[in-house]
């Protein structure tokens, strides 16, 4: 499984991609807010440190502003990636993207049956949201699995990210599901290196070398 990286923190990006384990980008309106910066200029930025796909989101409801949105967008870098939200607009919007080999990203997906949907249209990637779901009780894993199953089962060409991911639990999930990509916040990437026995190993490695002759 792949990991993107789920935020528009330049910073970040730049810290993630150093350990080499960042192929993608995922953003959102919500995360593009907390910026507080010009959307074209940190997607033209994010773009630059990160070869992979980046994902953008369109922000019109209907059909032809999606699409002259995503035609700007995808001026910016040649990764860029359009981000679509599970509607009818935003599925004729992916159908028409389809045509012009402009790529998408069908984002706020809660089922599998809005995931073939999407999937049918023409999207590159879907991203079902793990968290939100399992928030309102519901099991996020399993719709990223029922996805994946019936993508691989029709031999479907479309890409699952996992999204809205809250702890390094759902990671592991989420490969255990199949799930072609997970994007994961910068904060759950940290806790996934952590292990308190890796801490304890250094500190005792590091002890026991103070008694090595020639050491210091
Ligand atoms: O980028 C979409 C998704 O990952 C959002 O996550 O935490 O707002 O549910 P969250």
């Amino acid at each position: 499984m792949e990991l993107f990286i789920d935020t528009a923190h330049v910073e970040e990006i730049k810290e993630a991609a150093s350990w080499g384990v960042i192929s993608g980008v995922t953003t959102n309106p919500t995360l593009i807010a907390k910026e507080k910066r010009d959307f074209k200029e940190v997607v033209k930025e994010i773009c630059c440190i990160v070869s992979g796909p980046i994902s953008a989101e369109v922000i019109s409801t209907n059909c032809d502003g999606m699409v002259k949105e995503a035609r700007e967008l995808v001026q910016l870098a040649p990764n860029v990636v359009i981000k679509i939200p599970m509607t009818m607009e935003g599925i004729k919007a992916v159908h028409i993207l389809k045509q012009e080999n402009i790529r998408t990203n069908v984002t706020l997906i809660f089922s599998a049956n809005q995931a073939l949907l999407a999937a049918r249209a023409g999207a590159t990637y879907v991203s079902p949201f793990v968290g939100r779901l399992d928030d309102i009780g519901y099991d996020g894993t399993q719709v990223v699995k029922d996805t994946k199953d019936i993508f691989n089962g029709y031999g479907l060409a479309t890409q699952v990210i996992a999204a809205s991911i809250r702890h390094p639990q759902h990671v592991l999930q989420a490969a255990q599901a199949g799930s072609d990509i997970a994007t994961v916040p910068y904060g759950i990437l940290c806790k996934m290196f952590k292990h308190p026995l890796t801490d304890k190993g250094i500190e005792r490695f590091l002890k026991d070398w103070e008694g090595v002759e020639g050491s210091r």
